[in-house]
């Protein structure tokens, strides 16, 4: 089945980046020219996918004016003979079908992806966490649609990580299931290192299915009292069919200001 749709959670506040994002949402900080979250909708287009689901909040306007078109600044363009530049802006509003959903109230990212629930209607989809920015030869979401077609219900990328990293991120329990696919067990949210099943953690990027949402519906608040989706897919994992894939590719945590260097460094054209 093909993969149409995604949803990009951009509500939170970025309160890594202060006093930045006092104003500027961290989605639209430059790697190289292009804002982070262009690098998150090409790799999604790239995949297939035909719409895209924005969870913002206020303050986020900037990133659904990014993906307008912008008609004075194409007449300026082209009236100062910079018809070169037009590509660069052109092309944003129609990369995708963009939809943007206002989350109310930051109750966490099971809330969030909760919020695209009408428009995913009952169709597998992709989230792409856009902390999380990937290159890799073969986009980590062909990767995981690719998988998926081999007959998962759902594909979640894997990373490996440094011990001390493990209270960071949804660790998961696994069984070996082929070369770099694995079955998940069971999902827990940064826990310590002590209780951690693994030092495989979850990676911004999900490919589920819309059977996530009633579960969602039921999932009550865990850490730091939001709804997570790392319960959620504890649950489906214990319906079984809920996979991990260890991606090919390198990670950039771009959610906080070290990692954006990094992604800087190593990704902008300049
Ligand atoms: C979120 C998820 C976590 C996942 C991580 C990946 O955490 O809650 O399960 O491992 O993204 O980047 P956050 O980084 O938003 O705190």
């Amino acid at each position: 089945m093909k993969i149409r749709k995604a949803v990009i959670p951009a509500a939170g506040y970025g309160t890594r980046f202060l006093p930045a994002t006092k104003v500027v949402p961290k989605e639209l900080f430059p790697i190289g020219n292009k804002p982070a979250i262009q690098y998150i909708v090409e790799e999604a287009v790239q995949a297939g996918v035909q719409e895209i689901v924005f969870i913002t909040s206020e303050g986020k306007k900037l990133i659904e004016d990014y993906f307008k078109p912008s008609p004075p600044l194409e007449a300026f363009l082209k009236e100062k003979d910079k018809l070169d530049l037009l590509p660069r802006i052109e092309a944003l509003p129609s990369l995708a079908q963009f939809h943007f959903v206002n989350q109310p109230v930051p109750k966490g990212l099971g809330d969030a992806v909760l919020c695209a629930k009408e428009i995913i209607g009952n169709e597998p989809f992709l989230v792409l966490l856009p902390d999380d920015v990937i290159w890799s030869r073969r986009s980590c979401c062909q990767q995981l649609s690719d998988t998926y077609q081999e007959g998962r219900e759902a594909v979640i990328a894997l990373e490996n990580v440094l011990k001390d990293r493990v209270s960071l991120y949804g660790i998961v329990k696994t069984k070996p299931a082929g070369k770099g696919v694995h079955l998940i067990q069971s999902v827990i949210e940064k826990p310590a290192l002590e209780e951690a099943p693994s030092t495989l953690a979850i990676i911004g990027r999900y490919l589920l299915p819309p059977t996530i949402f009633p579960i969602l519906e039921k999932t009550r608040p865990g850490q730091l009292g939001e709804i997570q989706l790392a319960d959620a897919l504890h649950k489906l994992a214990g319906r079984g069919e809920t996979f991990g894939l260890e991606f090919q590719g390198k990670r950039f945590d771009v959610g906080e200001p070290q990692g954006l260097v990094e992604a800087n460094l190593a990704l902008s054209p300049f």
